[in-house]
């Protein structure tokens, strides 16, 4: 077991070959890449069938898919009930629709919002809550769903790690009145920058289409609705490019395989850090929940995690920590949160270790992974 200073076994990997190549010259070749054209299209009418969704949207981003969901759902003024414990993305989005992220703690066992946090933050003014299905592993969206109903709140959920994995056997992103995908490079299904937005309420897509092209009625006369096409509101340019379509639209056909793939490598990896139990936490799958294991998040309470995680990088291992809660970023101080208001979500964070976690994962560094792990352990 030699230490070096290059991962040998890296975080993620994307999982494209030559279908991916091909759609890409096609996409190339057939048009512009300027968005909305067949590609677009194709990878619209795909996830609409494998999630059992009636309208997606694809977006230049999950970060594009989150701004949409808030322009279309959240009223200046409103207050969002989100986790700290996510991307600046979330509440960036919630920001520039003129609303205030709040945030709630989350679950010591799923590091997804807590619902019994998020009804401690409900006020007058609450009018949306965004979940965030960290790694892939679901929110409690029973308990969710109720708080919602009860308190009248529209539910955004952030589903950038969530692409095929499943709650009580439903598609999550499917389950509130948003969802937000991201194809990202990271991602289960990557096209190197992507989203998707996606709703089952007409009236949501409605508007939702004409701010994603520009605050105009483009999408309608695209769809051969109308002879000319004019500015009907204040919109932004949130369209995916025609060949990152096309490179999105091959990943999403290989989905069931992608994730087939790394539950099995999760399965494997569990195994072998099972005999580590004593001193790690390892990743928890709630009752009725299918993870598409985005992420592989084990975590240290008892031992520096910031010496665990350079230890593993010395090997070649590219574990990584995740993200600093946004109560405690620059930005969250500006808001007038502190460090100390949410312990569970401070917790998380400050023992977090994402190992590496993705389809062309071998046994043998996942042995190594483990191997490595006893001894700093
Ligand atoms: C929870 C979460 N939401 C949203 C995003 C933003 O996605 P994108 O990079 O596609 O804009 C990320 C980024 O990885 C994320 O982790």
């Amino acid at each position: 077991m030699s230490k070096n200073n290059s991962f040998t076994i890296p975080l993620h990997k994307t999982f494209w070959g030559r279908e991916e190549e091909k759609a890409a010259i096609d996409a190339i070749r057939s048009g512009t890449g300027v968005g909305d054209l067949s590609y677009s299209e194709k990878l619209a009418k795909l996830l609409e069938k494998d999630l059992g969704i009636k309208y997606v949207l694809p977006t230049g981003s999950g970060t594009a898919a989150l701004e949409l969901a808030s322009a279309c759902a959240i009223k200046k003024g409103a207050e969002v009930i989100m986790p700290s414990f996510t991307f600046s993305s979330c509440a960036n989005a919630v920001i520039l629709a003129g609303a205030k992220p709040v945030f709630a703690d989350i679950d010591i066992n799923t590091y997804n919002i807590d619902p019994l946090e998020i009804e401690k933050k409900i006020t007058k003014k609450t009018k949306a809550i965004m979940v965030v299905h960290y790694a892939g592993m679901a929110c409690d969206m029973e308990s969710i769903d109720k708080i919602a109903q009860k308190n009248n709140l529209i539910v955004i959920e952030d589903a950038a790690h969530a692409l095929g994995a499943k709650f009580m056997g439903k598609n999550l992103g499917t389950l509130g009145n948003i969802g937000c995908f991201s194809f990202h490079g990271t991602k289960n299904a990557a096209s190197g920058e992507g989203g998707a937005f996606v709703t089952n309420d007409k009236s949501i897509f409605k508007i939702a289409e004409i701010i994603r092209e520009k605050g105009t009625n483009r999408s309608s006369f695209m769809r051969g609705e109308r002879r000319k096409y004019s500015w009907v509101n204040v919109g932004r340019s949130l369209i995916l490019s025609d060949i990152l379509s096309a490179i999105a639209l091959e990943q999403v056909k290989k989905l069931e395989k992608i994730t087939d793939l790394r539950k099995k490598n999760a399965e494997y990896l569990l195994k072998k850090l099972n005999k580590l139990s004593s001193k790690l936490v390892l990743p928890q799958v709630s009752n009725g929940t299918s993870p598409n294991w985005h992420i592989f998040a084990i975590r240290v309470p008892r031992i520096s995690r910031d010496k665990v995680i350079s230890e593993l990088r010395m090997y070649g291992v590219e574990a990584s920590f995740h993200y600093l809660p946004l109560h405690m970023s620059v930005m969250g101080k500006k808001l007038g949160y502190k460090a100390g208001w949410l312990p569970v979500t401070e917790e998380v964070a400050s023992t977090l270790i994402r190992l590496p976690m993705h389809p062309r994962l071998k046994r043998s560094e996942m042995d190594f992974i483990a191997a490595v792990l006893g001894k700093i352990l």
